[in-house]
């Protein structure tokens, strides 16, 4: 059984050092903002590729569409510094289930990336190690968390969260820690919501380990009066396959290594 924790890194998009933290860490989240004026839409638009563009066309709400531009420009931003390769020279693939990833065969490249965005906030996990996913949300009151809990979990986490909130937890915060735990895992795994029964049925595949983020670092231009996020990263890593363990297990591993970081250089 492996209970290594994982070694993640937050910073802030820009960060001049990117290269070098995903080469030390098992994962490094990157937080970007989505906020922008409809001035840098063009312009976001000029680098993605047309079938992104064609997404961003079908999109009636104006800035969702926005968010959506400017969220792939900081992506392919992200990719394309790690790859040494201009932003829109980045050849993305969208798979089966809606797992984006960089095009096989295209890239000798062993990058993994997962993207979640929350409102003006997104999110984006990369590693060398794996297949990752990452998930945030605002912490908000959720009226019936216990008819979705019981929809979406299995025993063990509804004990689990059944026992935090009675020692006195705040229930959303409760909620959105399994939640975000749980969507980091179906992103990692690429299945999406396809494998959302089969995760509450206990399936779950060797060399997962999940860190809980409750804090990230927030770009300047992110609301964050009154606001707190819940975030989770995954990663999937061939080499623990002789470690499998059970998802109760899991829950009860070791807490992560966080560092948060902004520092130009690590
Ligand atoms: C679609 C899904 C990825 C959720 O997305 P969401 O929470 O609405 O939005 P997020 O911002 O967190 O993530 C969206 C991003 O996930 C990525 N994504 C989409 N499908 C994915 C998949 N199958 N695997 C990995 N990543 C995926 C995409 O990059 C997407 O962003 P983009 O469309 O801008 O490229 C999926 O996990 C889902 O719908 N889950 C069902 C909800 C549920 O029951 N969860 C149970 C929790 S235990």
């Amino acid at each position: 059984m492996n209970e290594t924790p994982l070694d993640v890194a937050c910073v802030v998009w820009p960060h001049g050092a990117l290269a070098t933290l995903v080469a030390r860490h098992d994962v490094v989240v990157c937080s970007a903002s989505l906020a922008a004026e409809e001035s840098a839409v063009a312009p976001a638009l000029a680098v993605l590729d047309a079938n992104e563009r064609e997404r961003f066309e079908r999109y009636e709400n104006a800035a969702v569409a926005r968010r959506f531009a400017v969220g792939r420009l900081r992506l392919r931003e992200m990719l394309g510094t790690l790859l040494a390769i201009p932003p829109g020279a980045v050849p993305l693939y969208i798979g089966l289930h809606g797992k984006p990833s960089l095009a096989r065969g295209s890239q000798p490249s062993r990058l993994r990336f997962s993207v979640a965005h929350c409102e003006e906030l997104l999110l984006v996990a990369l590693s060398h190690s794996g297949e990752v996913g990452v998930d945030v949300e605002r912490i908000r009151p959720i009226e019936r968390w216990a008819r979705v809990a019981d929809r979406v979990f299995g025993a063990t986490d509804r004990a689990a969260i059944g026992r935090e909130i009675a020692s006195g937890e705040d229930p959303s915060t409760v909620f959105f820690r399994f939640w975000c735990r749980g969507e980091a895992e179906l992103k990692a795994i690429g299945s999406g919501i396809a494998g959302v029964t089969a995760r509450r049925d206990g399936w779950h595949p060797t060399g997962l380990r999940v860190a809980e983020l409750s804090t990230v670092p927030l770009p300047d231009d992110v609301p964050s009066d009154g606001v707190r996020y819940q975030a989770a990263v995954a990663l999937c890593t061939p080499r623990e396959a002789s470690g499998s363990r059970s998802s109760a297990e899991t829950s009860q591993a070791s807490p992560p290594r966080i560092t948060p970081t902004n520092a130009s250089t690590a």
